[in-house]
């Protein structure tokens, strides 16, 4: 027979410690630690499994102040240098956070690795050197877990620069630090991560990590294997009704004139549906997410700008000298580029999502742009990168996109949604003079009558004339509008994005806000069909998610007043009769 399992109470304590574990850095207590509690603590940690046994951990018990001061003031510099590095929307809410405690604990322990411990042969770290650390950051959730039990409270502090931290405590140079855990007793374990309770971060549910078989076959053990675009589609929903009732009603009761903040009362119902709650938050921080994708069509001369451009364009993007970057900072937004499939190689580079489905689509004047398979995963992409942003905290996801002869996919896309010929809706992209235009509607026209598209199979859209960011913009939609979290849209790739994803989806629809009106004419006719009326109209034509960014704060506005504007009954203003 199998070895016995344990009895229930037992398996509902591991349980009850796992789930009740937390990172403390509020509310610890000066009391000390006594010797025989600190002891089992650490006999826990010393149980760890470890890399062919080696046990590569020591532990080095701090409660020396002056010690302890030396590393906080370490811990400070690192704080304000990633302080410095957020955007503004994040740096705000990073100021409420607490992230270390190491005054205010009486007992600190570094946890280290020794990568020559267990000698040359140590078993299994042959081949991958880092199962040492790996093996002392076990020994540290066995630490964290008997403390929990023991009712002490650890917060592991990584604001350092590892070397500086090991000169700072006099460590021998060949050692790594592991963990920096600062222990004591407190007054409460909170329920939820303190991350999550200010709006940091969100938990992201088990069903989105575990794969069956293969990676991207998703499905709890006894479910039935689903992929991540049904999974996303059965999640979105209509707006909530009570609460958009509630926001009619609100804005009745607010001390202005009924109606007077015209489109703004609009979104800010919307945002109620959205997150079922009047008021709404104010949807901050934000992130724009820039996919990039080349074009086969390229091929065909429809922009005077060289393809490589894509690439160097997200170069700019990364170092942070485009005009997304300047608007970005202006309004606070994290700007997060992803590779859905540019043709050329791009270095790694911090800030770089790399998610190339393929290098560049196929010409589709010649054949279907990508594969159904393609036009999947690239969707896959979109929902990926949706909720890594929201789970990160974003609370509004911008649209944007760079791919260079992209407006002449978004141009045939939209019109096959629209019906409207490719004259009425194939503009002039970056600048194009008309004889580039006139070959712009041939080759739009020309496609339309070799795939003949058909609307009502919106996947079969994109893998014939769609783009690789167009597709990850459909994901990235729909990934939104199961997250019940706004998309602000940007301009006329977002545009024939939408009419997909509603096609797909139509309650995504819901979660959608038109940041502008771009001056291409697809892009209206885009927002005709969808019914959405755009915030801004400024005759931009650049993408980026330029014209998202910039109605941003008008979104943010929305939700605010509806925060902040005083009832006529609380403020004591007599309504108008
Ligand atoms: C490797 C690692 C490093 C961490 N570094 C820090 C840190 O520098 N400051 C901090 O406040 N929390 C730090 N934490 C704690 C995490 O923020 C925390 O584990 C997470 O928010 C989940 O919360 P919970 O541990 O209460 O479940 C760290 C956690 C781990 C595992």
């Amino acid at each position: 027979p199998a070895a016995p399992a344990y009895p229930e109470t037992d398996r509902e304590a591991v349980h009850r410690v796992i789930r009740e574990r937390r990172d403390i850095r509020n509310g610890f207590r000066s009391d000390p630690v006594p010797h025989e509690v600190l002891l089992r603590v650490l006999e826990a940690a010393h149980t760890a499994p470890s890399v062919g046994h080696s046990q590569p951990w020591d532990f080095l018990v701090i409660k020396n102040e002056a010690t302890r001061r030396r590393v906080h003031e370490l811990a400070e510099a690192q704080r304000d240098a990633y302080a410095q590095s957020l955007p503004k929307g994040r740096a705000k809410q990073f100021k409420e956070l607490k992230i270390e405690a190491i005054l205010d604990t009486p007992v600190n322990i570094v946890v280290t690795a020794d990568p020559t411990r267990g000698g040359r042969h140590t078993l299994g770290r042959h081949s991958q050197p880092q199962m040492a650390p790996y093996s002392s950051a076990l020994a540290v959730e066995n630490l964290w877990l008997a403390a929990r039990a023991e009712g002490l409270g650890v917060g592991w502090v990584s604001f350092f620069d590892e070397r500086e931290l090991v000169q700072a405590l006099d460590l021998p140079e060949h050692l790594e630090v592991v963990a920096y855990l600062c222990v004591g007793y407190v007054d409460e374990f909170p329920g939820e991560p303190e991350l999550v309770q200010h709006g940091w971060s969100k938990r992201r549910p088990l069903a989105w990590v575990v794969h069956e078989e293969s990676y991207g076959r998703r499905a709890l053990p006894g479910e039935d294997p689903h992929d991540l675009l049904s999974e996303t589609l059965e999640r979105i929903r209509p707006l909530d009704a009570k609460a958009l009732g509630e926001a009619w009603e609100r804005q009745k009761r607010m001390t202005k004139p009924a109606g007077s903040l015209g489109m703004l009362e609009i979104i800010s119902a919307q945002l109620c549906g959205l997150s079922r709650q009047c008021p709404p938050a104010v949807p901050e921080p934000a992130a724009v997410a820039i996919f990039a994708g080349d074009h086969g069509v390229h091929a065909q001369g429809v922009t005077p700008w060289p393809q490589e451009v894509t690439g160097q364009m997200v170069a700019n993007f990364l170092g942070g000298g485009a005009v997304c970057n300047a608007f970005a900072a202006q309004v606070g937004a994290e700007v997060c580029v992803v590779d859905a499939g540019v043709a050329g190689e791009l270095p790694a580079t911090p800030g770089l999502v790399p998610r190339k489905v393929r290098p560049g689509t196929a010409d589709f004047t010649q054949g279907p742009a990508m594969s159904r398979e393609e036009a999947l995963r690239a969707i896959e992409v979109g929902i990926d990168t949706a909720r890594d942003l929201v789970t990160a905290g974003n609370k509004a996801l911008l649209t944007g996109e760079m791919g260079i002869a992209n407006t002449t996919s978004s141009a045939a896309i939209i019109s096959v949604f629209t019906e409207m010929d490719p004259a009425e809706v194939t503009g002039r992209g970056t600048g194009i003079n008309d004889e580039t235009h006139a070959r712009k509607v041939d080759v739009v026209r020309h496609a339309l009558e070799l795939h003949r598209p058909d609307p009502s199979d919106p996947i079969g859209v994109l893998a014939a004339i769609g783009g690789l960011e167009h597709a990850a913009l459909v994901g990235y939609i729909l990934g939104g509008a199961s997250m019940r979290t706004p998309v602000i849209l940007d301009g006329v790739s977002a545009g024939a994005a939408a009419l997909i994803a509603r096609a797909i989806a139509p309650e995504a629809l819901a979660a959608c806000i038109a940041g502008h009106r771009s001056s291409e004419p697809g892009h209206a006719a885009a927002l005709t069909k969808l019914g959405l009326r755009p915030l801004i109209d400024l005759d931009l034509r650049l993408g980026e998610g330029t014209g998202a960014l910039l109605a941003l704060p008008v979104v943010q506005s929305a939700a605010r007043a509806m925060r902040e504007v005083a009832t006529f009954d609380a403020a004591g203003v007599t309504e108008k009769n």
